[in-house]
């Protein structure tokens, strides 16, 4: 499995380092998969709602008012009908990209099988959604779908008559189905609205709307492509000629021609089965536990910037139940946590310099202490040789940051960059353990655990607590933001970065101010 999850990945990165280049790491469209979902979805919902307020649901009738919407409402019924459409392709274009890539990255196992869980079903809620909407134009395209689902439906033993017996002539058609269908048209996409709102509810900030630029982008795409190519019903249902021709839609109707081929019941059980394997996914092989992130409640002051960071929903705040003087404490949900060690990085108490008590915060990962964190810090610092020696914290998915190492650099890894407090930054250069340090981690936009990076920039740059001292000079740290693949560019920064700090006058014990105990990040 971590076979193809590797490929997989290798063809992702080779991909998105051109969109990179085209789009910019912030507006690349393949980080922002899920929220262009949401983004055709109501681009989707919102032209479906103009063309129902023209749309006849007589079976009779269907067709003419599609016709009409279309030629008598100059171009916005035209533009309207044919942004419905081409959203709805779009969506599942990006849908299936979403689940490949967040297959690749392996963002479905242990304690995150919930946004892969649910998001199989919505699999078949966008198909039911596409293919009852192809139905309603009552065209020769809608005709071959009635006939193929309906006697694809009746391999299922539920129906007691034939569901195809509706469609062998135009006498036999009757306006019962075809208002079921206009029902299914409207309800699947509400459920499918509650379902993906459910999907995202682990997520803290999910993103939910692309950036504007990327937005305004594609939609005014979406719009070019409908004036140019406009959609078009095709000719007339008629039930008593077979058509000979049928365009066709593959990103909806790709299921379709194999029904030639192979037996319907055959053909449900498959995709019974593709599903059932999709859903399991998440524990295919189950993942090594890791211990979640653990309250030390002597520590923990109820500031709430952990409950504030952790991107997954997994801190809540409490009333204190230790009856000392704070309001509230952290409870972590250990269903939720994903050991992203997020949390640690943003408590006041984590902080290297305490030496009066013990170097126990409020909150961190069991299996990465803060203690052995400085730890380890003061170690691979003190072996350092070399003019310009640089520290580099980074993130375990962030590529083999190991291989930078030499004399004057060493690595310190964790689950996510976002785990370090802004004072061991501080503290590696006020102690001269090093020259610069190099905080290293996954492209903009698409941090492993969603928000590490995001939060590391903003308490670097002094924008969210706790804050980098302003005593540290802006030019002995540096964030190294990139693609786990691409090793070259981060040793080309690092080389960089190292060149800058051999420019640097030497760090003044004196320039740094007095050291502070038990100082808050
Ligand atoms: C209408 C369809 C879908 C929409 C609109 C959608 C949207 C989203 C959004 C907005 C996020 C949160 C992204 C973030 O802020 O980090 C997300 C995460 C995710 N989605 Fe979907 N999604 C859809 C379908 C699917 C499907 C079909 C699958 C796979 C079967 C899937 C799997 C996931 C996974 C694994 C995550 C991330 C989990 C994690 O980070 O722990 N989604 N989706
Ligand atoms: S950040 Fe630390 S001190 Fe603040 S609530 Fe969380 S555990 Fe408690
Ligand atoms: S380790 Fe990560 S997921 Fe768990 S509580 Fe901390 S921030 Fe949340």
């Amino acid at each position: 499995m971590s076979l193809v999850k590797g490929i997989l990945r290798r063809l992702f990165e080779q991909v998105e380092k051109g969109f990179d280049l085209a789009f910019s790491a912030a507006w690349n469209p393949f980080r922002q998969l899920g929220a262009l979902g949401w983004f055709f979805y109501w681009i989707v919902a919102a032209s479906g709602i103009y063309l129902y307020i023209f749309f006849d649901t007589g079976i009779t009738q269907a067709y003419d008012s599609i016709e009409w919407i279309m030629n008598d409402q100059w171009y916005v019924g035209s533009v309207t009908r044919s942004l419905h459409r081409y959203a709805s392709d779009a969506l599942v274009v990006v849908v299936v990209l979403h689940l490949l890539r967040e297959f690749s990255l392996d963002r479905l196992r242990g304690r995150r099988w919930f946004g892969w869980f649910t998001g199989v079903p919505l699999l078949w809620f966008i198909y039911a959604c596409g293919i009852s909407g192809y139905w309603m134009v009552w065209d020769t395209l809608a005709q071959y779908i009635a006939i193929a689902t309906s006697e694809w439906l009746d391999t299922l033993p539920f129906f007691g008559e034939p569901i195809a017996g509706n469609f062998v002539n135009n006498a036999a058609l009757s306006g019962r189905f075809f208002t079921l269908m206009v029902f299914i048209h409207i309800a699947v996409p509400l459920l499918m609205l509650l379902l993906m709102w459910i999907h995202i509810q682990r997520y803290s900030r999910p993103r939910m709307n692309p950036p504007r630029g990327l937005a305004a982008g594609t939609l005014i795409a979406l719009v070019v492509l409908s004036l140019v190519f406009p959609a078009l019903s095709q000719a007339p249902a008629d039930l008593d000629v077979v058509p000979a021709e049928v365009g066709f839609d593959w990103f909806y109707l790709a299921a379709y021609p194999l029904l030639d081929v192979v037996p319907g019941g055959q053909l449900w059980l498959g995709l019974v089965i593709s599903t059932a394997v999709l859903a399991v996914l998440p524990w295919v092989p189950p993942e090594k536990k890791q211990a979640a992130a653990r309250i030390d409640l002597d520590n923990c002051n109820g500031c709430a910037r952990c409950a504030e960071d952790c991107p997954f929903e997994a801190i809540t705040m409490e009333p204190r139940s230790d009856g000392a003087a704070y309001d509230t404490e952290a409870v972590v949900n250990i269903n939720n946590c994903t050991s992203c060690g997020i949390c640690a990085g943003a408590c006041p108490t984590a902080t290297p310099y305490r030496r009066a008590t013990a170097l126990t915060p409020g909150i961190e990962l069991p299996a990465y202490p803060i203690a052995e964190l400085r730890e380890r810090t003061i170690s691979a610092g003190e072996a350092l040789q070399g003019e310009s020696r640089v520290l580099v914290f980074g993130c375990e998915h962030a590529g083999r940051l190991d291989t930078l190492d030499g004399a004057d650099v060493a690595t310190l890894t964790m689950p996510c960059v976002g785990m370090l407090p802004p004072s061991f930054v501080d503290f590696v250069i006020s102690r001269r353990l090093a020259d610069g340090v190099l905080l290293a981690g996954c492209p903009a936009g698409d941090c492993y655990q969603r928000l590490g990076n995001e939060w590391t920039q903003q308490r670097m740059t002094r924008e969210r607590d706790p804050y980098l001292r302003s005593r540290v000079p802006a030019e002995r740290w540096r964030l190294c933001w990139g693609a786990a693949h691409d090793m070259r560019s981060r040793r080309a920064e690092l080389r960089r970065f190292q060149s800058s700090l051999e420019g640097l006058s030497p760090i003044k014990a004196r320039a740094l101010g007095p050291r502070r105990e038990a100082q808050v990040g």
